[in-house]
């Protein structure tokens, strides 16, 4: 694998990519997370324990170089990117615009041709929950300018349908449920077999003429499982083609830290991304999408930045993809989202994956512990990612992952933000452990014995 230096910001010290060596070996990565450095490590728990951090799902720790990132443009580099023409405002500029074709490459097949790449393209969001509640307003607005827009795919009416899955996170349902109370559109839901995969059977029942988006996740958060994207958007095609073809959007939150999102060959016209999941800061991420795709897309967020001429009454955009993106950059955040990508990338995804599975394959042992059900315990370990959300019965999450936390292993605790997988699976509320390529066998086992332990104590 190549190494290639963090380019976005030439005053960044490089040498932290001194500790790879080809080969992935967790201690050596945890090494260039603060929070897990052996010797400064973070310390929690009634006995000032090491950190177990098992809560990546919720948010991934940060390496050195993401921060370094952030310090060195607030520390050297402000500027204000896009807005001038000193030469901080040109630098920003310019380095914003190298973290998105490094972001739009990371999002694609390694292999993908030039004339590929060109077709897509990234809007810089605050996150993935921005860009979802982004393209559903594009839905919303593009229904209300009906006169304007008469063959946009961007228009929904009581007649259309939209498909989601019961595996979604709240943030790719509520802003649908938003958009079909005004626009009288249907929501329809694929279900969740016991396994945990989706039920593909239903999209005969599902998909029909009327069906205009289809916005689902390409791994739960719960679950862990990865939804087969491809014969999901496969059987689209069967119904649909060209401009009648539904509008398909893919919640890449979770699987993009993971595995290769590979969208040019998943059928898929937007993908949204949160940079905190993928080892980067807070506060940014991206709507993903083809370029075409854009096309009809209202502008539904505007402001400064994102306009050519403002006249009293109307006004012209820029191009794609600024013209969605009003209001300053978060520089230093797209900076520092761009240093994460160059982490994970250089490790590699085949990397992480043999490394995650074969954790993953630890982690899931917590099903032997008696009284514990795992939800959606079906899928092959080639088919989930490194998450179990399980119930301890007898014994409320709140309650476990507080006795966790005593032990200075964080877990996440609660609905996760995902009520309607929980209802499938008859439960409110789980206790959710997930891991990132930091996470060692030690971890795991410190979680397996915490879980014995809470058991003796609760006397369940
Ligand atoms: N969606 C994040 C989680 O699953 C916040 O925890």
């Amino acid at each position: 694998m190549s190494i290639t230096s963090c380019t976005n910001c030439a005053s960044v010290d490089n040498s932290w990519y001194s500790w790879y060596n080809g080969v992935m070996n967790a201690l050596d990565v945890r090494s260039e997370f603060p929070m897990l450095e052996p010797g400064s490590e973070r310390r929690i728990g009634t006995d000032d324990a090491k950190l177990v951090y098992l809560d990546s799902a919720a948010t991934a720790l940060k390496p050195k170089c993401v921060i370094a990132q952030e310090l060195d443009f607030y520390s050297h580099n402000t500027g204000s990117a896009g807005r001038g023409a000193h030469t901080l405002t040109n630098e920003a500029g310019e380095a914003i615009e190298r973290a998105r074709r490094k972001l739009v490459d990371f999002a694609l097949s390694s292999d993908v041709a030039d004339v590929e790449k060109e077709k897509w393209t990234a809007v810089f969001t605050s996150g993935a929950t921005m860009g979802l509640n982004m393209l559903s307003l594009m839905f919303l607005l593009g229904s209300l300018n009906s006169d304007e827009n008469k063959t946009s795919r961007f228009q929904l009416d009581d007649k259309c349908n939209i498909i989601l899955s019961r595996a979604e996170h709240h943030s790719n349902i509520v802003p649908w449920q938003q958009v079909s109370k005004i626009t009288g559109a249907q929501i329809r839901y694929l279900d969740l077999l016991n396994s945990g995969e989706l039920d593909l059977e239903q999209l005969n029942k599902l998909v029909d003429e009327n069906t205009k988006v289809l916005s689902i996740s390409h791994a739960s958060n719960v679950t862990g499982v990865v939804h087969e994207v491809d014969k999901i958007t496969a059987h689209l095609d069967k119904f649909t083609a060209g401009s009648s073809r539904p509008i398909v959007i893919l919640d890449a939150c979770q699987s993009a830290p993971h595995i290769p999102l590979e969208l040019d060959i998943r059928g898929v016209d937007f993908a949204v991304v949160s940079a905190h999941k993928v080892y980067g800061p807070s506060g940014v991420g991206a709507v993903l999408g083809q370029k075409d795709a854009f096309l009809d897309a209202p502008v539904v967020m505007s402001g400064g930045g994102m306009v050519e001429q403002v006249d009293d009454f109307t006004t012209t955009f820029q191009a794609l993809p600024n013209k969605y993106e009003p209001g300053s950059f978060a520089t230093a955040q797209i900076l520092a989202f761009a240093a994460a990508l160059d982490f994970v990338s250089k490790i590699g995804f085949a990397d992480i994956r043999t490394h995650e599975k074969n954790l993953t394959s630890k982690l899931l042992e917590v099903r032997n512990i008696s009284s514990v059900r795992i939800l959606g315990d079906g899928v092959l370990l080639d088919n989930r990612l490194g998450l179990v959300a399980f119930e301890l019965a007898g014994v409320h999450p709140h309650d476990l992952g507080n006795y966790l936390d005593e032990l200075g292993i964080a877990v996440r605790v609660g609905h996760h933000c995902a009520q309607l997988v929980h209802r499938r699976f008859g439960v409110q509320s789980s206790t959710r452990a997930s891991l990132g390529i930091y996470n060692t066998t030690d971890d795991v086992d410190a979680l397996i014995s915490g879980i014995e332990s809470a058991k003796r104590f609760f006397g369940v």
